[in-house]
């Protein structure tokens, strides 16, 4: 199967598994723009979990954190979308959902899928220590010291008097980005109770690179594409590495972090070939 089939079956999977669960939740506006945030998306940190996971002999019981990380992500996106953040209309091809609904939908919605994904690395099969330490890393990756922090690093650069350096820009982008990535890159060890260390290097790498490909798409993208306003990172003064090293050496850098990360999985040899395909997608991508 090649990557990109790969890719979207797994996506199905892990959407539909999702979109399955928000639908047992009572009837509302708030399950609605729920299971809303279900449609398109790539899915590429729930399938980095799965292919982790089965990178660790654990692909069957690893759906419960694939859809917690993707309920995560999508609970970022909605509030990185509020007009309090970046102020965005389309996400996914589709009107936001603080302008499908209004603001506070757009808010409450993100608090539901926040804790729908705790609540679903909380279940499963696995054993309970593990399931446990999934929990207590994706609230790290998630909270004021992961996601949350980067988000507001981020908003903080918009309006800074003294421009972030490459040092700067790299902490908020591994923050605001990267820690979930990282989180599900490295979620099938976690799965089989084994050490994270072999897999640390890949995930740093790709959660970095995954960013600044997005900073990349923002500048020479497409919106019918991506799916998503593109431009809009000059305008707001976001500090990113095309702000800093120019398209070109963003790109250098995207390419860079894409070698470590195939380096990093020598040890693997060819099992991890997805997980290379999908180091490679991250800085070709299109959307
Ligand atoms: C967009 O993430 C937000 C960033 C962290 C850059 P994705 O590009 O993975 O968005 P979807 O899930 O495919 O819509
Ligand atoms: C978002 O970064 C990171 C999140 C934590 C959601 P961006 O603000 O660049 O993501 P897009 O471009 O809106 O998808
Ligand atoms: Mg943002
Ligand atoms: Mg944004
Ligand atoms: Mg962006």
């Amino acid at each position: 199967m090649s990557f990109r089939d790969n890719l979207a079956a797994r996506a199905d999977a892990v959407g539909g598994f999702l979109a399955a669960r928000i639908a047992t939740l009572p009837e509302g506006p708030i399950t609605d723009a729920m299971l809303y945030t279900c449609t398109g998306g790539k899915r590429l940190r729930g399938f980095l979990v799965l292919e982790s996971a089965a990178l660790y002999g654990c692909q069957a019981s690893a759906m419960p954190a694939a859809a917690a990380i993707e309920a995560l992500h999508a609970y970022s996106l909605v509030h990185d979308d509020l007009p309090c953040m970046d102020d965005d209309d389309m996400r996914r091809g589709q009107p936001t959902i603080h302008v499908k609904w209004n603001e506070a939908t757009g808010v409450l919605v993100g608090d539901a899928l926040q804790s729908l994904a705790f609540e679903l690395v909380a279940e499963g099969d696995l054993p309970a220590e593990r399931r446990l330490n999934l929990s207590l890393t994706l609230a790290r990756a998630a909270g004021g010291a992961g996601m949350v922090r980067g988000q507001a690093l981020d908003i903080a650069a918009e309006t800074a008097a003294v421009p972030l350096d490459l040092a700067g820009i790299g902490v908020l982008q591994s923050l605001k980005t990267g820690a979930l990535i990282e989180w599900s890159a490295i979620a099938g060890a976690r799965m089989a109770g084994e050490d994270t260390g072999p897999l640390a290097t890949y995930a740093r790498a790709i959660g970095l690179a995954f960013q600044i490909a997005d900073d990349i798409l923002d500048v020479e993208g497409d919106a019918t594409a991506t799916g998503k306003a593109v431009g809009k990172d000059a305008e707001a003064n976001k500090a990113t590495y095309v702000s800093l090293l120019g398209l070109d050496g963003a790109k250098a850098e995207a390419r860079r972090l894409v070698s470590e990360a195939e380096d990093a999985l020598a040890p693997f040899g060819e099992r991890a070939e997805p997980l290379r395909d999908c180091a490679r997608f991250i800085v070709t991508r299109d959307r």
